[in-house]
Formats: C-alpha cells, sequence, structure tokens
C-alpha cells in the first residue's frame, strides 16, 4: 500500500512516512539505507547537519535515481549554528553536503534560548528566497511556540519532536493541531527499549503485526508523521507496512495510558 501525504499549512504534500537517520554505526549504512528505503516506496528523508551523514545520504539519493521533486528532503540546523548568519552559512553546507538545490523542510533541531528568534528569522529568508518549500522546528512545546507567534512572520509548517505512547503529551499535539502546524514525530519506535511491553505485545498480536508497527500505527492514527529510523531493509519494509489496518479508539485509549515520560532525547520543558 502507498503512503499517504499530508498537506502542510502552505499548501505543500508532506509524505506521512519518512526514513529516520539518526547515529548511524557504520560508513555506507546509510547511503544504503537510502537507496533501499527509496526503493521501497519511501519518499521522505529525515537528515540533519548533526548527524554527521548528509554527504551519504546525498550519495544514496542521487544512486537511487529518484526524481528530485519526488522527494522531500529534511534538515534541521544544529544549536551550535544558530543566530542569523551563521544559520544561513549551515544551511549552504547542508545543501552542498546534501548535493540538491533546495529542502522540502528546514528546522530548528533544538530551541536553545539565546538564539532561538535569529535563527527563524533566517528560516524565513530561506522560505522567501525559495531555497526551503517549508520551513518549521523541533522540540518546540507550547511556551517555545508561543513565543515564536510573537515575532515570527510565518508560522511553522511542521513541528517534529518525540512522540510515543511513552512518550504522549496530548495537550503539546493539540496546541500544533489548533494552530495548523503538522506534528511530526520522532522515535515512534522508542528505539525497541519497550519491545517486550505486556501490553504492547498484547495489542500487536490481535492485530497480527510487530510491537514496532504498532508504534508506527499509533503515530498515523494520531495524523502525525514518523520516521522510524532502520539500516535494515527488511525493517524499513516492515515499519511501512502499517497502511492496511486501524487501531480501535479503546486500543488507542490503552496504548496512549502507557505514558512514563520514556524519552530518547531531552525533554523540551528544559529548554
Ligand atoms: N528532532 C530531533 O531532535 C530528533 C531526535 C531523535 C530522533 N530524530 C529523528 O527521528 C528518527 C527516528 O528516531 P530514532 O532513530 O531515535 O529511534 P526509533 O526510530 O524509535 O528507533 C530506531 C532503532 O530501532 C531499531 N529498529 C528499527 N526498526 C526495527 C524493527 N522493525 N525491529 C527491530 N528493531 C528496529 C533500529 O535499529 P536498526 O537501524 O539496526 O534496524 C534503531 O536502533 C531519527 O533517526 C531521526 O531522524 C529526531
Amino acid at each position: 500500500m502507498s503512503i499517504p501525504f499530508v498537506t502542510l499549512n502552505n499548501g505543500i504534500s508532506m509524505p506521512q512516512l519518512g526514513l529516520g537517520l539518526y547515529a548511524p554505526k557504520q560508513q555506507n549504512e546509510v547511503k544504503q539505507s537510502v537507496l533501499d528505503a527509496l526503493d521501497l516506496g519511501i519518499r521522505l528523508i529525515d537528515s540533519a547537519a548533526i548527524y554527521g551523514n548528509e554527504q551519504e545520504v546525498g550519495q544514496g539519493i542521487v544512486a537511487s535515481g529518484v526524481t528530485r521533486k519526488d522527494l522531500f528532503v529534511t534538515s534541521k540546523v544544529w544549536m551550535d549554528d544558530m543566530g542569523y548568519d551563521a544559520t544561513l552559512h549551515a544551511f549552504d553546507k547542508t545543501l552542498n553536503d546534501l548535493g540538491v538545490e533546495y529542502l522540502d523542510l528546514y528546522l530548528i533541531h533544538w530551541p536553545k534560548d539565546t538564539a532561538r528568534k535569529e535563527t527563524w528569522k533566517a528560516l524565513e529568508s530561506l522560505y522567501e528566497q525559495k531555497l526551503c518549500r517549508s520551513i518549521g522546528v523541533s522540540n518546540y512545546y507550547k511556551k517555545h511556540l508561543e513565543e515564536l507567534f510573537l515575532h515570527a512572520n510565518i508560522c511553522p509548517a511542521v513541528n517534529q519532536f518525540e512522540l510515543s505512547p511513552f512518550c504522549y503529551m496530548p495537550e503539546e499535539l493539540a496546541f500544533n493541531q489548533e494552530h495548523g502546524i503538522q506534528v511530526e514525530g520522532y522515535a515512534p519506535l522508542v528505539r525497541g527499549w519497550k519491545k517486550d511491553d505486556s501490553v504492547l505485545n498484547e495489542i500487536a498480536t490481535h492485530y497480527g503485526k510487530s510491537t514496532y508497527q504498532l508504534l508506527v500505527r499509533w503515530n498515523i492514527e494520531l495524523g502525525a508523521v514518523t520516521i522510524p529510523k532502520s539500516v535494515k531493509r527488511a525493517r524499513i519494509q516492515e515499519n511501512m507496512d502499517v497502511f492496511d489496518f486501524h487501531i480501535s479508539t479503546d486500543d488507542m485509549k490503552q496504548l496512549s495510558q502507557l505514558f512514563d515520560n520514556t524519552r530518547v532525547a531531552w525533554d523540551p520543558r528544559d529548554f
């Protein structure tokens, strides 16, 4: 089954499922995983300068032969590169490393307090120059967005933050939805840390799916874009095989009660 699209607040389409690319261990693993994912039909690539693999991602894109306009390429400006000029510079490096002429989505990776306003101005400028088809933020909770609304000329199209039943803050999701900001959930698989959870296993068995597939589908049911990471072809395929079932309302409720604040990354409330 093909991957559906969501429409962002500026009218552009974004695939609802993509490939995460954080922390590969071996060289060429990432190039191959991009190739595999594109071959399997994934079109959204979730890159970031800090992952240190944008050149390899670019090689995978070229080798795939997929037309640039059919791809949705995301990257993020890291904390060390925040501020107006530094962000523009980091963006140039990202484009160069990825070997592309524009990004589909550029995000502020974390809301580092001292520089986040100027960084957003830089992203607005990149958007106005049509070097990014959309701009957004990552790890922004309500307090960061409220601050951004006070000075922004452009509303973020996307907010990427950690989203799994174990890290589910419904009020954060609702706030983004109320403001027309597409939520993109990261670490949907909780890096496999919860694979033995009994509730997950019971519900996944009921649908004839793996716990990994259940977690990906849980993000989809909430209307989020999701970016499970794997460098293994069979797992990439498994993680995208989630469009032939629905999780019932009762099971969604049960899953949403698994919240225990397990996070693979920092808590945005500390920023
Ligand atoms: N904006 C941010 O601050 C931020 C923070 C964290 C992550 N992200 C993004 O979100 C993406 C996903 O998050 P994540 O990489 O942290 O964690 P994740 O997607 O929740 O989990 C990835 C881990 O699960 C394993 N895995 C994947 N599919 C599996 C399967 N079907 N069966 C068994 N194991 C499986 C992977 O191993 P193998 O690769 O060996 O298969 C990897 O160790 C990242 O890659 C990155 O693009 C963004």
